[in-house]
Protein backbone atom coordinates (compact mmCIF):
# COMPACT_ATOMS: atom_id res chain seq x y z
CA UNK A 1 0.00 0.00 0.00
CA UNK A 2 1.14 3.23 -1.06
CA UNK A 3 0.49 6.68 0.24
CA UNK A 4 0.42 10.03 -0.87
CA UNK A 5 -0.57 13.05 0.64
CA UNK A 6 -2.44 15.80 -1.27
CA UNK A 7 -4.20 18.97 -0.33
CA UNK A 8 -7.94 18.56 0.34
CA UNK A 9 -9.60 18.41 -2.79
CA UNK A 10 -13.07 17.69 -2.97
CA UNK A 11 -13.36 17.52 -6.88
CA UNK A 12 -10.29 14.91 -6.77
CA UNK A 13 -10.96 11.80 -9.35
CA UNK A 14 -10.91 8.91 -6.83
CA UNK A 15 -12.75 5.63 -6.71
CA UNK A 16 -13.68 6.70 -3.77
CA UNK A 17 -13.80 9.12 -1.19
CA UNK A 18 -13.53 8.45 2.37
CA UNK A 19 -14.77 10.70 5.21
CA UNK A 20 -15.68 10.28 9.02
CA UNK A 21 -18.94 10.61 11.10
CA UNK A 22 -19.90 11.42 14.56
CA UNK A 23 -22.53 9.64 16.19
CA UNK A 24 -25.94 11.37 15.96
CA UNK A 25 -24.09 14.57 13.54
CA UNK A 26 -25.03 15.41 9.96
CA UNK A 27 -22.27 16.25 8.72
CA UNK A 28 -19.06 14.56 6.80
CA UNK A 29 -16.09 15.71 8.66
CA UNK A 30 -14.01 17.74 6.32
CA UNK A 31 -16.98 17.54 3.61
CA UNK A 32 -18.90 20.09 5.02
CA UNK A 33 -18.28 22.69 2.62
CA UNK A 34 -18.38 20.26 -0.55
CA UNK A 35 -21.20 21.39 -2.98
CA UNK A 36 -22.98 17.84 -4.33
CA UNK A 37 -25.13 17.58 -6.62
CA UNK A 38 -26.94 14.39 -4.77
CA UNK A 39 -26.71 16.09 -1.34
CA UNK A 40 -30.81 15.08 -0.56
CA UNK A 41 -29.60 10.76 -1.24
CA UNK A 42 -26.19 11.50 0.64
CA UNK A 43 -28.32 13.46 3.47
CA UNK A 44 -30.15 10.51 3.73
CA UNK A 45 -27.07 8.20 3.90
CA UNK A 46 -25.90 10.23 6.55
CA UNK A 47 -29.00 9.31 8.67
CA UNK A 48 -29.12 5.75 7.96
CA UNK A 49 -25.68 5.55 8.95
CA UNK A 50 -26.15 7.33 12.26
CA UNK A 51 -22.54 8.12 12.76
CA UNK A 52 -22.35 4.44 14.62
CA UNK A 53 -18.58 3.31 15.67
CA UNK A 54 -17.03 1.36 12.89
CA UNK A 55 -20.02 1.10 10.68
CA UNK A 56 -19.48 2.51 6.92
CA UNK A 57 -21.61 2.45 3.75
CA UNK A 58 -20.53 3.08 0.45
CA UNK A 59 -22.45 4.99 -1.83
CA UNK A 60 -22.56 5.57 -5.32
CA UNK A 61 -21.81 8.81 -6.74
CA UNK A 62 -23.86 7.97 -10.13
CA UNK A 63 -20.95 10.27 -11.80
CA UNK A 64 -22.34 13.62 -10.46
CA UNK A 65 -18.52 14.03 -8.70
CA UNK A 66 -15.46 13.32 -9.96
CA UNK A 67 -15.58 10.69 -7.12
CA UNK A 68 -16.65 7.27 -8.10
CA UNK A 69 -17.76 5.97 -4.68
CA UNK A 70 -18.09 8.34 -1.26
CA UNK A 71 -17.46 6.10 1.67
CA UNK A 72 -18.99 7.34 5.01
CA UNK A 73 -17.69 5.51 8.30
CA UNK A 74 -19.00 6.23 12.05
CA UNK A 75 -16.73 7.60 14.21
CA UNK A 76 -19.22 6.72 17.25
CA UNK A 77 -20.14 9.31 20.60
CA UNK A 78 -18.13 12.03 20.65
CA UNK A 79 -17.27 11.71 24.17
CA UNK A 80 -16.18 8.01 23.31
CA UNK A 81 -13.58 9.18 20.93
CA UNK A 82 -10.10 7.66 22.00
CA UNK A 83 -6.84 7.27 20.73
CA UNK A 84 -7.53 4.70 18.21
CA UNK A 85 -10.77 5.71 17.20
CA UNK A 86 -9.26 7.31 13.89
CA UNK A 87 -7.04 4.18 14.10
CA UNK A 88 -9.49 1.49 14.20
CA UNK A 89 -12.00 3.15 12.09
CA UNK A 90 -9.15 3.94 8.93
CA UNK A 91 -8.75 -0.12 9.49
CA UNK A 92 -12.25 -0.62 8.37
CA UNK A 93 -12.36 1.91 5.80
CA UNK A 94 -9.32 0.36 4.22
CA UNK A 95 -10.85 -3.44 4.39
CA UNK A 96 -13.54 -2.08 2.20
CA UNK A 97 -11.43 -0.63 0.39
CA UNK A 98 -9.53 -4.00 -0.67
CA UNK A 99 -12.88 -6.48 -0.30
CA UNK A 100 -14.11 -3.48 -3.62
CA UNK A 101 -11.09 -4.59 -5.29
CA UNK A 102 -10.19 -1.11 -5.60
CA UNK A 103 -6.46 0.28 -6.77
CA UNK A 104 -7.04 3.48 -4.59
CA UNK A 105 -8.97 5.63 -2.47
CA UNK A 106 -9.04 9.09 -0.74
CA UNK A 107 -9.80 9.88 2.98
CA UNK A 108 -10.64 13.02 4.04
CA UNK A 109 -8.77 14.49 7.14
CA UNK A 110 -10.72 16.99 8.37
CA UNK A 111 -9.31 20.43 9.99
CA UNK A 112 -10.95 20.78 13.02
CA UNK A 113 -11.19 17.09 14.47
CA UNK A 114 -10.93 16.06 18.04
CA UNK A 115 -7.17 15.75 17.82
CA UNK A 116 -4.00 16.99 16.25
CA UNK A 117 -4.15 16.64 12.49
CA UNK A 118 -0.68 14.90 12.67
CA UNK A 119 -1.78 12.22 15.26
CA UNK A 120 -4.75 11.77 12.80
CA UNK A 121 -2.79 11.00 9.90
CA UNK A 122 -0.22 8.85 11.66
CA UNK A 123 -3.12 6.82 13.03
CA UNK A 124 -4.81 6.72 9.69
CA UNK A 125 -1.74 5.24 8.19
CA UNK A 126 -1.43 2.54 10.62
CA UNK A 127 -4.68 1.73 11.01
CA UNK A 128 -5.05 1.08 7.18
CA UNK A 129 -1.26 -0.46 6.70
CA UNK A 130 -1.98 -3.05 9.54
CA UNK A 131 -5.58 -4.17 8.49
CA UNK A 132 -4.95 -4.25 4.95
CA UNK A 133 -2.42 -7.77 5.66
CA UNK A 134 -3.61 -11.38 5.21
CA UNK A 135 -0.89 -13.67 6.04
CA UNK A 136 -1.52 -15.52 2.16
CA UNK A 137 1.74 -17.02 1.63
CA UNK A 138 0.55 -20.40 1.76
CA UNK A 139 -2.41 -20.13 -0.47
CA UNK A 140 -2.38 -21.18 -3.78
CA UNK A 141 -4.83 -18.73 -4.55
CA UNK A 142 -4.00 -15.20 -2.73
CA UNK A 143 -7.03 -12.96 -2.43
CA UNK A 144 -5.77 -9.90 -1.00
CA UNK A 145 -5.15 -6.57 -3.40
CA UNK A 146 -3.51 -3.65 -1.80
CA UNK A 147 -5.34 -0.26 -2.61
CA UNK A 148 -3.22 2.93 -2.35
CA UNK A 149 -3.96 5.49 -0.52
CA UNK A 150 -4.35 9.48 -1.01
CA UNK A 151 -4.59 11.14 2.02
CA UNK A 152 -6.08 14.64 1.58
CA UNK A 153 -4.97 17.14 4.19
CA UNK A 154 -4.43 20.41 5.09
CA UNK A 155 -0.32 19.66 3.84
CA UNK A 156 2.77 20.88 6.31
CA UNK A 157 6.37 19.63 6.52
CA UNK A 158 4.74 18.05 9.87
CA UNK A 159 2.18 16.48 8.47
CA UNK A 160 4.11 15.10 5.88
CA UNK A 161 7.09 13.94 8.09
CA UNK A 162 4.11 12.20 10.51
CA UNK A 163 3.20 10.35 7.66
CA UNK A 164 6.37 9.34 6.42
CA UNK A 165 6.93 7.73 10.03
CA UNK A 166 3.89 6.21 10.67
CA UNK A 167 4.52 3.84 6.96
CA UNK A 168 7.66 2.81 8.35
CA UNK A 169 6.55 1.91 11.70
CA UNK A 170 3.02 -0.07 10.12
CA UNK A 171 5.77 -1.64 7.31
CA UNK A 172 7.48 -3.01 10.74
CA UNK A 173 4.19 -3.85 12.73
CA UNK A 174 3.45 -6.16 9.27
CA UNK A 175 6.69 -7.27 8.96
CA UNK A 176 6.66 -8.24 12.60
CA UNK A 177 3.40 -10.27 11.90
CA UNK A 178 4.40 -11.99 8.43
CA UNK A 179 7.45 -13.43 10.07
CA UNK A 180 5.82 -14.39 13.16
CA UNK A 181 2.86 -16.14 11.58
CA UNK A 182 5.39 -18.61 9.95
CA UNK A 183 4.96 -22.01 10.31
CA UNK A 184 7.39 -23.89 12.37
CA UNK A 185 8.59 -26.18 9.73
CA UNK A 186 9.61 -23.21 7.77
CA UNK A 187 10.99 -21.06 10.39
CA UNK A 188 13.99 -22.67 12.61
CA UNK A 189 16.02 -20.43 14.19
CA UNK A 190 18.85 -20.12 11.82
CA UNK A 191 15.86 -18.69 9.62
CA UNK A 192 15.15 -16.18 11.96
CA UNK A 193 19.06 -15.69 12.03
CA UNK A 194 18.73 -15.23 8.31
CA UNK A 195 15.87 -12.48 8.80
CA UNK A 196 18.39 -10.29 10.92
CA UNK A 197 21.04 -10.90 8.49
CA UNK A 198 19.19 -8.97 5.67
CA UNK A 199 17.58 -6.50 7.43
CA UNK A 200 21.12 -5.89 8.81
CA UNK A 201 22.34 -5.60 5.43
CA UNK A 202 19.92 -3.26 3.97
CA UNK A 203 19.99 -1.33 7.11
CA UNK A 204 23.86 -0.97 7.69
CA UNK A 205 23.44 -2.62 11.02
CA UNK A 206 25.78 -4.54 12.80
CA UNK A 207 24.12 -8.51 12.85
CA UNK A 208 26.39 -10.97 15.14
CA UNK A 209 24.80 -14.81 15.16
CA UNK A 210 26.25 -16.92 17.96
CA UNK A 211 26.01 -20.47 16.97
CA UNK A 212 25.84 -23.82 19.29
CA UNK A 213 29.19 -24.51 19.54
CA UNK A 214 29.69 -21.25 20.86
CA UNK A 215 27.02 -20.39 23.08
CA UNK A 216 28.13 -23.39 24.73
CA UNK A 217 32.44 -22.47 25.16
CA UNK A 218 30.67 -18.90 25.97
CA UNK A 219 28.56 -20.08 29.09
CA UNK A 220 24.91 -19.90 27.52
CA UNK A 221 23.66 -22.27 30.13
CA UNK A 222 20.01 -21.81 29.19
CA UNK A 223 19.70 -21.55 25.62
CA UNK A 224 22.67 -24.41 25.14
CA UNK A 225 20.35 -26.47 27.52
CA UNK A 226 16.33 -25.90 25.97
CA UNK A 227 18.08 -26.04 21.97
CA UNK A 228 19.73 -29.17 22.82
CA UNK A 229 16.74 -31.60 22.55
CA UNK A 230 16.24 -30.06 18.49
CA UNK A 231 18.28 -31.48 15.79
CA UNK A 232 17.50 -27.08 14.76
CA UNK A 233 20.00 -25.24 16.43
CA UNK A 234 20.25 -22.66 18.87
CA UNK A 235 21.03 -19.27 17.62
CA UNK A 236 21.99 -16.22 19.80
CA UNK A 237 20.76 -13.35 17.47
CA UNK A 238 22.32 -9.62 17.61
CA UNK A 239 21.18 -6.92 16.10
CA UNK A 240 22.94 -3.19 16.75
CA UNK A 241 21.89 -0.34 15.50
CA UNK A 242 24.89 2.95 16.48
CA UNK A 243 22.55 6.06 15.39
CA UNK A 244 23.81 7.55 18.66
CA UNK A 245 27.39 8.47 19.94
CA UNK A 246 30.09 5.88 19.94
CA UNK A 247 30.23 6.32 23.83
CA UNK A 248 26.68 6.81 24.67
CA UNK A 249 24.93 3.64 26.29
CA UNK A 250 22.32 1.82 24.56
CA UNK A 251 19.12 0.78 25.19
CA UNK A 252 18.79 -3.32 24.68
CA UNK A 253 15.31 -4.95 23.47
CA UNK A 254 15.66 -8.80 24.12
CA UNK A 255 13.12 -10.81 22.90
CA UNK A 256 12.24 -15.15 23.48
CA UNK A 257 12.08 -16.54 20.35
CA UNK A 258 11.02 -20.09 21.05
CA UNK A 259 9.85 -21.18 17.10
CA UNK A 260 8.14 -24.09 18.39
CA UNK A 261 7.47 -25.09 21.94
CA UNK A 262 6.33 -28.38 22.65
CA UNK A 263 7.01 -28.31 26.24
CA UNK A 264 10.05 -30.71 25.70
CA UNK A 265 10.32 -33.78 28.09
CA UNK A 266 7.25 -32.20 30.02
CA UNK A 267 5.25 -32.63 26.98
CA UNK A 268 2.33 -29.80 26.75
CA UNK A 269 -1.13 -31.61 25.76
CA UNK A 270 -1.81 -31.68 22.06
CA UNK A 271 -5.18 -29.49 21.90
CA UNK A 272 -3.78 -25.82 20.82
CA UNK A 273 -0.15 -27.12 20.82
CA UNK A 274 -0.39 -25.38 17.05
CA UNK A 275 -0.19 -22.30 18.67
CA UNK A 276 3.11 -22.73 20.12
CA UNK A 277 4.46 -21.29 16.58
CA UNK A 278 3.75 -18.46 18.42
CA UNK A 279 6.11 -18.96 20.78
CA UNK A 280 8.49 -16.89 18.77
CA UNK A 281 6.53 -13.50 19.05
CA UNK A 282 8.58 -11.59 21.15
CA UNK A 283 11.71 -12.36 19.24
CA UNK A 284 10.17 -11.30 16.00
CA UNK A 285 8.90 -8.06 17.40
CA UNK A 286 12.24 -7.06 18.74
CA UNK A 287 13.80 -8.04 14.97
CA UNK A 288 11.18 -5.77 13.51
CA UNK A 289 11.45 -2.91 15.74
CA UNK A 290 15.54 -2.63 15.18
CA UNK A 291 14.00 -2.71 11.30
CA UNK A 292 12.06 0.47 11.72
CA UNK A 293 14.80 1.80 14.02
CA UNK A 294 17.55 1.74 11.37
CA UNK A 295 15.03 2.61 8.40
CA UNK A 296 14.09 5.85 10.71
CA UNK A 297 17.84 6.23 11.46
CA UNK A 298 16.49 7.04 15.09
CA UNK A 299 19.86 9.21 16.58
CA UNK A 300 20.04 7.04 18.95
CA UNK A 301 22.28 3.55 19.64
CA UNK A 302 20.18 0.34 20.42
CA UNK A 303 20.75 -3.30 20.50
CA UNK A 304 18.50 -5.92 20.05
CA UNK A 305 19.17 -9.66 21.21
CA UNK A 306 17.03 -12.42 20.13
CA UNK A 307 17.88 -16.02 21.79
CA UNK A 308 16.14 -18.50 19.66
CA UNK A 309 15.98 -21.98 19.98
CA UNK A 310 13.26 -25.04 19.39
CA UNK A 311 12.34 -26.97 22.63
CA UNK A 312 11.63 -30.25 21.28
CA UNK A 313 11.37 -34.01 23.50
CA UNK A 314 14.31 -36.40 22.77
CA UNK A 315 17.16 -38.52 23.29
CA UNK A 316 19.01 -35.43 23.82
CA UNK A 317 16.63 -33.05 25.71
CA UNK A 318 17.26 -31.48 29.13
CA UNK A 319 15.09 -32.87 31.88
CA UNK A 320 13.37 -31.92 34.39
CA UNK A 321 15.55 -32.68 37.56
CA UNK A 322 18.87 -31.29 35.64
CA UNK A 323 20.90 -28.56 37.27
CA UNK A 324 22.30 -26.19 34.55
CA UNK A 325 24.47 -22.74 35.00
CA UNK A 326 23.32 -19.98 33.52
CA UNK A 327 25.30 -16.90 31.84
CA UNK A 328 25.39 -15.33 34.87
CA UNK A 329 26.96 -18.52 36.62
CA UNK A 330 24.17 -18.95 38.75
CA UNK A 331 22.45 -22.34 39.41
CA UNK A 332 19.16 -23.32 38.25
CA UNK A 333 17.12 -26.43 38.86
CA UNK A 334 15.02 -27.55 36.20
CA UNK A 335 11.71 -28.51 37.28
CA UNK A 336 9.52 -28.39 35.00
CA UNK A 337 10.89 -27.96 30.92
CA UNK A 338 7.97 -26.54 29.57
CA UNK A 339 8.97 -23.08 31.59
CA UNK A 340 11.94 -22.77 28.96
CA UNK A 341 11.52 -19.69 27.83
CA UNK A 342 13.18 -17.93 31.27
CA UNK A 343 16.04 -20.08 30.59
CA UNK A 344 16.85 -18.53 27.08
CA UNK A 345 15.91 -15.37 28.46
CA UNK A 346 17.99 -15.24 31.41
CA UNK A 347 20.90 -15.76 29.54
CA UNK A 348 20.01 -13.16 27.07
CA UNK A 349 19.50 -10.32 29.78
CA UNK A 350 23.35 -11.10 31.67
CA UNK A 351 24.71 -11.18 28.65
CA UNK A 352 23.05 -7.80 27.48
CA UNK A 353 23.97 -6.38 30.74
CA UNK A 354 27.48 -7.65 30.90
CA UNK A 355 28.50 -6.88 27.38
CA UNK A 356 26.30 -3.52 26.73
CA UNK A 357 26.20 -1.52 30.25
CA UNK A 358 22.52 -0.20 28.48
CA UNK A 359 21.13 2.61 29.84
CA UNK A 360 17.61 0.23 29.90
CA UNK A 361 17.10 -3.52 29.24
CA UNK A 362 13.53 -4.50 27.56
CA UNK A 363 12.06 -7.77 26.85
CA UNK A 364 9.41 -9.33 24.98
CA UNK A 365 8.44 -12.92 25.54
CA UNK A 366 4.87 -15.03 25.49
CA UNK A 367 6.10 -16.06 28.65
CA UNK A 368 3.06 -17.51 30.56
CA UNK A 369 0.11 -18.91 30.07
CA UNK A 370 -1.21 -17.41 33.77
CA UNK A 371 -0.90 -13.83 31.99
CA UNK A 372 -3.49 -14.93 30.30
CA UNK A 373 -5.52 -16.15 33.20
CA UNK A 374 -4.70 -12.99 35.10
CA UNK A 375 -5.38 -10.29 32.30
CA UNK A 376 -6.75 -12.19 29.57
CA UNK A 377 -5.81 -11.29 26.08
CA UNK A 378 -6.01 -7.78 25.30
CA UNK A 379 -3.64 -6.38 27.58
CA UNK A 380 0.08 -6.98 28.18
CA UNK A 381 1.65 -7.94 31.79
CA UNK A 382 4.38 -5.87 32.39
CA UNK A 383 7.08 -6.16 35.43
CA UNK A 384 9.81 -3.51 36.25
CA UNK A 385 12.81 -3.12 38.71
CA UNK A 386 12.07 0.42 37.82
CA UNK A 387 9.35 3.00 38.34
CA UNK A 388 10.32 5.95 36.15
CA UNK A 389 10.91 3.63 33.06
CA UNK A 390 7.87 1.58 33.69
CA UNK A 391 5.72 4.98 33.56
CA UNK A 392 7.31 6.66 30.54
CA UNK A 393 6.73 2.97 28.92
CA UNK A 394 2.80 2.79 29.76
CA UNK A 395 2.83 6.87 28.59
CA UNK A 396 3.73 5.08 25.42
CA UNK A 397 1.10 2.74 25.66
CA UNK A 398 -1.90 5.20 26.14
CA UNK A 399 -0.78 6.43 22.81
CA UNK A 400 -0.33 3.61 20.71
CA UNK A 401 -3.01 1.68 22.35
CA UNK A 402 -1.11 -1.40 22.66
CA UNK A 403 -2.45 -1.84 26.38
CA UNK A 404 -0.53 -2.69 29.44
CA UNK A 405 -0.67 -3.56 33.29
CA UNK A 406 1.93 -3.06 35.81
CA UNK A 407 1.84 -6.16 38.10
CA UNK A 408 4.06 -6.44 41.36
CA UNK A 409 7.87 -7.58 42.03
CA UNK A 410 8.72 -7.46 45.48
CA UNK A 411 11.07 -9.85 47.86
CA UNK A 412 7.87 -12.29 48.42
CA UNK A 413 7.89 -13.37 45.04
CA UNK A 414 12.20 -13.46 44.63
CA UNK A 415 11.83 -16.39 47.65
CA UNK A 416 8.88 -18.65 45.68
CA UNK A 417 11.89 -19.32 42.85
CA UNK A 418 14.87 -20.37 45.21
CA UNK A 419 15.50 -24.01 44.87
CA UNK A 420 16.46 -26.52 47.43
CA UNK A 421 19.48 -28.04 45.78
CA UNK A 422 20.82 -24.49 43.39
CA UNK A 423 20.40 -20.84 43.04
CA UNK A 424 17.02 -20.99 41.46
CA UNK A 425 14.37 -23.17 39.86
CA UNK A 426 12.61 -22.63 37.01
CA UNK A 427 8.91 -22.66 38.29
CA UNK A 428 7.51 -20.78 40.98
CA UNK A 429 5.84 -22.42 43.83
CA UNK A 430 2.32 -24.38 42.00
CA UNK A 431 0.59 -21.81 39.91
CA UNK A 432 0.29 -18.86 42.57
CA UNK A 433 0.82 -15.99 40.47
CA UNK A 434 2.99 -17.68 37.70
CA UNK A 435 3.49 -14.26 35.48
CA UNK A 436 5.09 -12.97 38.50
CA UNK A 437 7.25 -15.38 39.37
CA UNK A 438 8.02 -16.32 35.83
CA UNK A 439 9.49 -12.39 36.22
CA UNK A 440 11.02 -12.88 39.64
CA UNK A 441 13.29 -15.71 37.92
CA UNK A 442 14.17 -13.14 34.80
CA UNK A 443 15.12 -10.54 37.36
CA UNK A 444 17.92 -12.62 38.85
CA UNK A 445 19.62 -12.25 36.00
CA UNK A 446 20.41 -8.54 35.83
CA UNK A 447 22.15 -6.10 38.64
CA UNK A 448 20.77 -2.96 38.75
CA UNK A 449 20.20 -1.86 35.34
CA UNK A 450 16.64 -0.67 35.20
CA UNK A 451 14.66 -3.03 32.97
CA UNK A 452 11.14 -3.71 32.15
CA UNK A 453 9.66 -7.10 31.01
CA UNK A 454 6.25 -7.65 29.10
CA UNK A 455 4.80 -11.08 28.91
CA UNK A 456 3.10 -10.98 25.89
CA UNK A 457 1.19 -14.50 26.06
CA UNK A 458 -1.99 -13.38 25.97
CA UNK A 459 -1.51 -10.45 23.17
CA UNK A 460 0.83 -11.74 20.88
CA UNK A 461 -1.58 -13.24 18.22
CA UNK A 462 -5.29 -13.54 18.22
CA UNK A 463 -6.64 -16.32 19.94
CA UNK A 464 -10.77 -16.52 21.18
CA UNK A 465 -11.28 -13.91 23.89
CA UNK A 466 -9.25 -11.42 21.79
CA UNK A 467 -11.32 -8.44 20.87
CA UNK A 468 -11.51 -8.19 17.17
CA UNK A 469 -9.93 -5.11 15.75
CA UNK A 470 -9.39 -4.45 12.01
CA UNK A 471 -5.83 -3.89 12.21
CA UNK A 472 -5.05 -7.52 14.35
CA UNK A 473 -6.33 -9.55 11.37
CA UNK A 474 -6.31 -13.19 12.55
CA UNK A 475 -2.49 -14.40 13.61
CA UNK A 476 0.22 -12.75 15.14
CA UNK A 477 -0.20 -9.19 16.37
CA UNK A 478 3.04 -7.42 16.19
CA UNK A 479 2.37 -6.22 19.87
CA UNK A 480 4.88 -3.50 21.12
CA UNK A 481 6.48 -2.49 18.03
CA UNK A 482 4.38 0.72 18.09
CA UNK A 483 4.69 1.06 21.50
CA UNK A 484 8.47 0.82 21.30
CA UNK A 485 9.35 3.21 18.97
CA UNK A 486 6.88 5.80 20.54
CA UNK A 487 8.77 5.08 23.47
CA UNK A 488 12.27 5.57 21.66
CA UNK A 489 11.34 8.54 19.18
CA UNK A 490 10.38 10.45 23.09
CA UNK A 491 13.40 10.32 25.07
N1 LIG B 1 5.25 -20.46 25.82
C1 LIG B 1 4.67 -20.90 27.03
C2 LIG B 1 3.67 -19.91 27.60
C3 LIG B 1 2.34 -19.82 26.89
C4 LIG B 1 1.38 -20.80 27.05
C5 LIG B 1 2.04 -18.73 26.13
C6 LIG B 1 0.16 -20.71 26.42
C7 LIG B 1 0.80 -18.62 25.51
C8 LIG B 1 -0.13 -19.61 25.65
C9 LIG B 1 5.76 -21.09 28.07
O1 LIG B 1 6.96 -21.55 27.59
C10 LIG B 1 5.24 -22.09 29.05
O2 LIG B 1 5.01 -23.20 28.65
N2 LIG B 1 5.08 -21.69 30.31
C11 LIG B 1 4.57 -22.56 31.31
C12 LIG B 1 5.33 -22.30 32.58
C13 LIG B 1 5.06 -23.30 33.67
C14 LIG B 1 5.54 -24.68 33.27
C15 LIG B 1 5.75 -22.86 34.94
C16 LIG B 1 3.09 -22.27 31.49
O3 LIG B 1 2.68 -21.11 31.37
O4 LIG B 1 2.32 -23.21 31.69
MN1 LIG C 1 7.01 -23.65 27.44
ZN1 LIG D 1 7.40 -21.13 25.64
Amino acid sequence: MKIKVQSIDHSKKTAMLCGFVFEDSDKILGLEKMDFKITPSIKQSIKDLGGKFSKIIVIPTLDKIPAQRILLAGLGKREKFTNDTIRFVSGRIAQNARELKLNEFSIIVPPSFVIDPVLSVSQIVEGCKMSVYKFEKYKSKKESNTPDLTILVSKSEKISKAIKIADIISDGVVYTKSIANLPPNECIPATLANFARIIAKKNKMKCNIISKNELKKKGFGGITAVGQGSKNEPKLIILEHNGGHHNEKPIVLVGKAVTFDTGGISLKPGEKMDEMKFDKCGGCTVIGIMKVVSELKLPINIVGIIPSVENMPGGESYRPGDIIKLYNKKTTEILNTDAEGRLILADALSFAEKQYAPKAIIDFATLTGACIIALGTNIAGMVSNNDKLAQKIIESSKRTTEDVWLLPLNDDYMDMVKSDVADMKNTGVGRAAGTITAAAFLRNAIKDTPWVHFDIAGVAWTQVATKEKPYNPKGATGFGVRLILDYLQNI
